[in-house]
């Protein structure tokens, strides 16, 4: 697949929905490259990888790694990296630390959370060469501020709220916003109040791409499986089996057989 551009990532819009999955190493990045338009180094990591209850935690040193290891394995695809809570809340540090994934890795892009309040950070980024992708709606970073994961867009106030904080990071420079945890009528508003590509993740189909975290959709992150997760394999299930098998292979000396010795 060829590798997208800004460009050809805004002429998506209307014209066929854009395909992104989160990546954290090499390994998942190649196995994925074939299917993806965009990779996601999602701060997700923190959870699913890093054991942890939420993406708090995550630091810019942790994101640079795992970036670099997703550009490794996918060298071809655009890859966006997640800046981690606390890395851009003035202008100075988010130019620093946005400075740092350009100058550590070879990402083509950073994605950081929040509104309309978050676009003169968004300004300050672009017009310093940095390609960046909002995200609104649920804001996993808020969690604790926000006493949880809260669904957005279930009142008209908070419809018109999105709309805003769409078009403030749009007008702000951002090439692509993601949307998440948001009722799929009000996405489908602001996709359409937008001319940049808006990427869904609970949020419905009335916009202009998806985006799943990757341990979810293969379904091997079990502590938790949100609502709007299509779980495409069984993944837990699958390698718990073949652990299992071999566990059971080295304890009845079945493995190795003569086939797997030198
Ligand atoms: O960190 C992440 O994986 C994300 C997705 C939920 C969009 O930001």
């Amino acid at each position: 697949m060829k590798k997208l551009t800004i460009t050809t990532i805004l002429k998506r819009k209307n014209e066929s929905p854009i395909v992104m999955i989160t990546a954290y190493d090499a390994l998942f990045a190649r196995l994925f490259q074939e299917s993806a338009d965009i990779l996601l180094v999602g701060d997700s990591l923190n959870m699913s990888f890093g054991g942890n209850p939420d993406t708090l935690s995550a630091s810019m040193d942790q994101m640079i790694y795992h970036t670099n290891a997703v550009c490794k394995g996918a060298p071809n695809t655009f890859v966006l990296c997640d800046m981690p809570f606390g890395t851009y809340c003035d202008e100075k540090t988010a130019l620093l630390n946005a400075l740092r994934v350009y100058q550590e890795t070879p990402a083509d892009a950073i994605k950081i959370e929040g509104g309309a309040e978050k676009a003169y950070l968004i300004k300050h980024l672009v017009s310093n060469g940095i390609a960046v992708c909002g995200h609104i709606g649920l804001l996993p970073q808020s969690v604790r501020a926000e006493g949880g994961y809260k669904v957005k867009g279930k009142s008209e106030e908070e419809a018109l709220s999105l709309i805003a904080d769409a078009q403030a990071i749009e007008n702000a420079g951002a090439f692509i916003i993601v949307i998440e945890g948001v009722k799929a009528e009000v996405a489908s508003r602001v996709a359409q109040s937008v001319s940049i590509p808006l990427i869904g993740i609970g949020a419905g189909n009335g916009v202009d791409g998806q985006v799943l975290v990757f341990s979810d959709m293969l379904g091997l992150y079990e502590p938790f499986v949100p609502k709007f997760v299509k779980q495409y394999m069984d993944g837990a299930t699958a390698v718990k089996n073949a652990v299992a098998e071999y566990a059971n292979e080295v304890k009845t000396k079945v493995f190795p057989d003569e086939n797997f010795i030198y």
